[in-house]
Parts: C-alpha cells; structure tokens; sequence
C-alpha cells in the first residue's frame, strides 16, 4: 500500500499536499509549515490534521468544492473527477470518504500510455549516466543513444529531442525548409490534432488534411490527385506524414506493403514522407518484423521514448545526415538544445533494451480487456476486438443510453453497492475521445492484477448499465 495518511500528530508534510484527499485543494503556505491554505475557500488553515480534516467536512467547504466541479453522488469525492491527475496511478492508494473512513483503493490509470514512473533501474540508469554539454556535442550517453536509434532505423543519423510534439515539428521544417510550403497530413493525426498547429503558428508552413481510414491509411489517389506540379500561384508540397502506430483510430499498426506504396507514390511526385512513430516499436512488435522496415520508404522518423518505452522524457529522430544537421538548428531555434541530457538519454537506453521485449505483454492486456467487453455482449458498450493490434484500443458507447464521458466518470468512481458486492474498490482511468468513444491505453506500469482489476470493474458497469435498460425496458411495455 502506498501513500497512506501520516500518522496522528504529524506536523504539515509535502505528504498531506499529494495526499488524494487534500491534494486538489489543499496547498503549502509559502512563510510557515505550520499553516496550509485552501485554494477553493481562499483560507488560511492550521496544518494539523485534525484540523484539515475538519476543514474538508465542513458543509461550507463541500460547498465550494462542488460549485468548483468537483464531483459529487460517489463515495470518492477526491476520485470521481476523471480530470483529477493521480500520481499513485496503476496502485493501491488510501482515501477517506466524506465520513472519514479510510478505504483502499485499486487505481489502474489507462489514460494513456505517458503516466508511467520510471521504475528503479531505469533511473539507476540515469543516476550512473556519463554526461557532457551536448551543445559541443560533449554528451556520451546521448552520442550513443542516436547511434543506436540510427541503426535501429537504417538511416544514416538521429537526434535526440525532448518531446514527441517537437520532433515531429522539427521533422516537418526541417523537410520544408522554404516559405509557402504545404504539408499533407492525416485528418485523426497527432500532427493535425494535438500540437496546437506548431507547423503554421512557428514554421509558417500549412497542412492539407487527408481523411485517415479506419486502419490509419489513407487513400493514396487521393495524395496523388492532391499534389500540384510547382507553380507560381501554388503552395510547393514537399512532405506526407504518417502516424504509426495510429493513436486515434485505436492504435493500428499501418500494413507494410501500404508503407511501400506510399513510398512509391510519393518518390514519384517527388514529396517526402516523414513518420510519425511516436510508438513504432509497438507496430514493429504487433507486425513481428524490426522497425527498420516499416520506415524504409521514410526519409525522417520520429520515436517516441517517453509512450510504451516508459521513460520520463525524450524523443529521437532519424533521417539522412543533412536532414540532420539542420534538424540541430532548428531544435535549437525552438529551444529544444540540450546540455547535460544523458541523464535522460539513459532512460533512453535501457528503454530500448529492456522495455521493447515487454511491449507485447502490453498488447495482450490490451486485448484482454477487450476481449472482456465483447464477451458482455453489451448493447450499449461495444468493441471491435478485431481493431484491438497493440497497446490502445477503443470502446464504443450508443450515445442515448451512455456517453463516453459519463462512462469514464463511472469508471473512475465506486459505489457502496459495488464494493460490497465486487469486495474490491477498483478506480479504472480512461479517456473520452469523442462523445461515442472511450480509448484507453495499456502500458509497462499495468500488471496482471491490474488487467484482472479492471476487467473485474468493466464487467460490472457493463452489466450495471444493461440491467439499468432493461428496467426501463420493463417499465416501459
Ligand atoms: C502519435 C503521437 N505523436 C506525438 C505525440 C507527442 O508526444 P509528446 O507528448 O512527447 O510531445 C503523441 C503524444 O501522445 C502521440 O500520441
């Protein structure tokens, strides 16, 4: 168990702060440990826990807390907002109910696969890392670790960034090096979704989206007919990307010989084609082939080590040596240079060595859990067990009787009824991605007692919400 209260007369402790109970209210007076302050009634409290805690059950306290969105109608109030960030995720982690009882709960957090913690020999890794300024590229440990990646993807150099969101970007104006160019992307793409349109607001360069296929293709006539022959009036298109696996459409691995058409296609309209392979390492795993061969048609990809490889921080991108080097400047322009950063390209490494072997345990939990979805034969909660390839799968909700964000609320929260009937307190943690549809992800910190955990916990709402139709049902006819 971890992360239980401190014990009767502790004084005012960072422990109280991270504390489930206390941690989304309750901050550190900056003059005194003595004292805390309460950021939903803006008040000055006495730091004992006696005191804190009558302080969280006052009626006037609730009060602000409820008209502050916290949740309310489940025994966890601290919980029950799927908004709450747990960092005791994937755990058993102690509350208090509004009564004071004190009660264990199993969190199992698949929001996504980045919430992991770096387990002890990672970090002892870091800890050991031999480091330089990587400015004067200095950095050992990083040297090694973009030689490694390079060979792992058969190109000729790579280089280490912090995040997937800016090496994606430094891949892309590093291709598109003049004003007015033109990027194709994927309409479900992180690129086109998730980085804040990076692309045009700092490299002045704009997409085209293409509409991704359920498999994460997309139609490759379409690529053809959209790109122009280099005219005075048009935008110059120099570059496709591609997302593998594909976050949105529930993870897919894109199949090879597409990977090979593309190629194809655009090494004869002469665009570029830059991947995306925040998680490359699950497509080569789910593929059974190496990860080279899915990025031979390539000419720059980006790999995340901070989703399914589990460490803190950090992407690496690959490509041709001149790619390279002007990918070092313009990670330097968006302040991405690094000094002493072998400290986290060891994470790197012994990711690499050591996570990749797992990553196929990750992809049976994820199937696992779908797999136990489809066995309720839900009308009102589905999968499609056969789209389940890797580490992030999709649940699928009919919208009239339960929305995904209603789906994920009950997921995260636990009733009286359940935990005596369960005999087991479960929080599981998803993510709505559109109205009609759950994603959850499957990870290094998810173990078989979680996945028993949470199935455990889905077949239970499942059947909780199908009883609950057939009651109205039934008093309906
Ligand atoms: C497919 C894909 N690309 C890029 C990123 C961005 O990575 P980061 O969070 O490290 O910026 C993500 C993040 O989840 C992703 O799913």
């Amino acid at each position: 168990m971890i992360n239980a209260f401190p014990t009767h007369g502790d004084r005012f402790r960072s422990a109280w702060l991270k504390h489930p109970v206390f941690k989304d209210w309750l901050s550190r007076c900056k003059d005194s440990d003595d004292k805390a302050y309460c950021t939903v009634c803006n008040k000055e409290l006495c730091a004992g826990k006696s005191e804190l805690m009558r302080h969280q059950k006052g009626k006037k306290h609730q009060k602000s807390m409820e008209k502050s969105g916290f949740g309310t109608g489940t025994v966890f109030r601290s919980r029950c907002d799927i908004n709450i960030k747990s960092s005791d995720h994937s755990d058993l982690s102690t509350v208090l109910d509004e009564h004071g009882i004190s009660h264990v709960l199993h969190i199992v957090d698949l929001r996504s696969d980045t919430v992991t913690q770096p387990c002890r020999e990672m970090k002892s890794a870091m800890v050991s890392a031999a480091l330089g300024d990587d400015a004067f590229t200095e950095d050992p440990t990083v040297k090694t670790l973009e030689v490694k990646v390079a060979t792992l993807l058969e190109k000729e150099a790579a280089l280490f960034v912090p995040s997937g969101t800016m090496a994606n970007l430094v891949c892309v104006m590093a291709h598109c090096w003049h004003r007015g160019s033109e990027v194709i992307v994927g309409d479900k793409s992180h690129i086109n979704i998730s980085a804040k349109g990076g692309m045009a607001q700092i490299g002045g360069i704009h997409h085209h989206t293409i509409k991704n296929k359920p498999d994460g293709t997309f139609s490759l006539d379409e690529v053809q007919s959209i790109v122009r022959n280099n005219n005075d009036n048009w935008s110059s298109q120099f570059l496709v990307c591609v997302e593998n696996t594909h976050n949105m459409v529930g993870g897919k691995a894109l199949p090879i010989h597409w990977m090979d058409e593309l190629g194809s296609v655009c090494s004869q309209l002469d665009v570029l084609v830059h991947c995306d392979g925040a998680r490359l390492m699950n497509a080569a795993v789910a593929l059974g082939t190496n990860p080279a061969r899915l990025v031979q048609s390539c000419d720059s990809v980006s790999l995340c080590l901070n989703k399914g490889l589990g460490t803190p921080m950090g992407s690496v991108i690959a490509g041709g040596k001149d790619f390279i080097s002007r990918a070092t400047k313009i990670r330097k322009i968006l302040g991405g240079g690094l000094h002493q950063a072998g400290f986290v390209a060891a994470a790197g490494m012994w990711a690499l060595d050591h996570q990749v072997p797992k990553l196929s345990a990750d992809h049976a939990h994820a199937r696992a859990i779908a797999q136990c979805v489809h066995e309720e034969h839900s009308s009102a909660i589905t999968v499609d067990l056969k789209s389940v390839q890797t580490n992030i799968a999709l649940l699928h909700c009919d919208n009239i009787r339960v929305d995904a964000k209603k789906l994920c609320q009950r997921l995260a929260s636990v009733t009286d009824t359940e935990s005596d009937e369960l005999e087991e307190q479960v929080v599981v943690m998803m993510m709505p991605v559109t109205d009609t549809s759950v994603r959850f992800m499957t990870h290094c910190d998810v173990r078989k007692d979680d996945v028993k955990a949470v199935i455990k916990k889905l077949r239970y709402v499942i059947q909780e919400y199908d009883n609950m139709m057939y009651l109205e049902y039934k008093v309906a006819t």
